[in-house]
């Protein structure tokens, strides 16, 4: 349940707020999410009306990590699907996260992680992007910073949520080459959406590196919860031993399969997601926003009063995520969607600028 008074702490429709304006999620355009603006991968959906759902899920999901390990040019037992790359998280923290100890986490990001390491007792070392250099993070510092909190973990998200930042392949590796205490946690969730995107699994052979990806965004599966770790053989043994059984459901293992043998859905997507930002980017520059470059498929947006604007948009039945949970109430998330739903957001956003300047 959202508790009364808190920042919004992820995007996504809740019901309890929606209630409050009158809305029923059908009613809304969500671009708080940032999800494939295609919607669920067809193949995905035609897949789960073969399943038995009286029967349990596979519980090693073999056959959905043997397509994972194909797809990814990785071996079966370096593959741990879970149910989001949100369980994978909290799984990983456990694995690796004492009480008292300082994960390190490239801020401002998704929330998920300083929660998980909260939940295990320890509280996290931000290190912070700098705003005026588009948030992308200064590297350079890091041998004395690693040295000085010896982080059992460190995450790093790329491309990053909510900046669109997307670390490159040198400052990546140079932080993995670097790392005192454990190993790096990069999370890719977004990455089917990058048009340039650089090979994280060489990384992930040096032992130093876990890869974590989510088709919740790229093949639209939100509702379905499906993510995967790319790990190390022991480094997957001991996340599996966490992890409860049968956290993939048959449906998820289906659809799953399915999505990954028809990579074509996330390519359409991208492709749209592009279409959409050749218009969106300098509609909203011409309103007078700031918007932070992106390799995503989301913008971030300093548009000032950041509670404020979404709730103006919500009267008009759209969504924007409320940045203020990552520390930037001036900011909103704004998630790529068609083309047509872009068009209907922006003279919304020029209306409820309007207003509030009325106000
Ligand atoms: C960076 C990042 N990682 C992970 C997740 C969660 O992904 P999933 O839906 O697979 O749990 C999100 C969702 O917003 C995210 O932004």
């Amino acid at each position: 349940m959202a508790v009364a008074g808190e920042p919004q702490a992820h995007g996504g429709l809740r019901e309890e707020e929606l209630r409050a304006y009158g809305l029923r999620p059908a009613d809304v355009l969500d671009f708080s999410a940032s999800i494939n603006p295609l919607g669920a991968s067809p193949a995905a959906v035609a897949a789960l009306a073969g399943i038995d759902y009286s029967r349990y899920p596979d519980p090693d999901s073999v056959a959905l990590r043997e397509a994972i390990a194909a797809a990814t040019g990785v071996t079966i037992d370096e593959v741990l699907p879970g149910n989001g790359a949100t369980e994978l998280i909290h799984l990983v923290v456990r694995a690796f996260v004492r009480q008292g100890q300082r994960p390190v986490v490239f801020a401002p990001t998704f929330g998920e992680f300083e929660r998980a390491c909260r939940l295990v007792g320890a509280a996290v070392h931000p290190w912070k992007a700098n705003p005026q250099r588009g948030f992308r993070w200064n590297f350079d510092n890091k041998g004395g910073v690693l040295r000085r909190v010896t982080p059992p973990l460190v995450y790093l998200c790329a491309p990053n949520n909510p900046t669109g930042v997307y670390p490159t392949l040198l400052d990546v590796r140079s932080l993995a080459a670097s790392l005192i205490g454990g190993p790096l946690l990069l999370d890719e969730s977004y990455l089917g959406f990058v048009a340039q995107q650089w090979d994280s699994i060489p990384l992930m052979r040096t032992g130093r590196v876990l890869v974590l990806r989510s088709m919740t965004k790229d093949c639209g599966l939100a509702g379905l919860r499906l993510g995967y770790l790319l790990a190390d053989p022991d480094v997957v043994a001991a996340v599996r031993r966490l992890q409860p059984e049968w956290s993939v459901s048959a449906a998820a293992q289906a659809a799953g399969v399915a999505a990954l043998s028809h990579p074509e859905h996330v390519t359409r997507g991208r492709a749209a997601v592009e279409q959409s930002r050749r218009f969106l980017l300098p509609a909203l520059t011409e309103l007078g926003l700031m918007v932070n470059p992106s390799a995503a498929n989301f913008v971030l947006v300093e548009t000032g009063g950041a509670t404020d604007i979404r709730a103006r948009l919500l009267r008009r039945g759209m969504a924007v995520r409320d940045c203020t949970s990552f520390g930037l109430p001036e900011h909103i998330r704004i998630g790529i969607r068609r083309l047509e739903d872009c068009e209907r957001l922006v003279p919304a956003l020029r209306d409820a600028l309007r207003e509030r300047e009325h106000d």
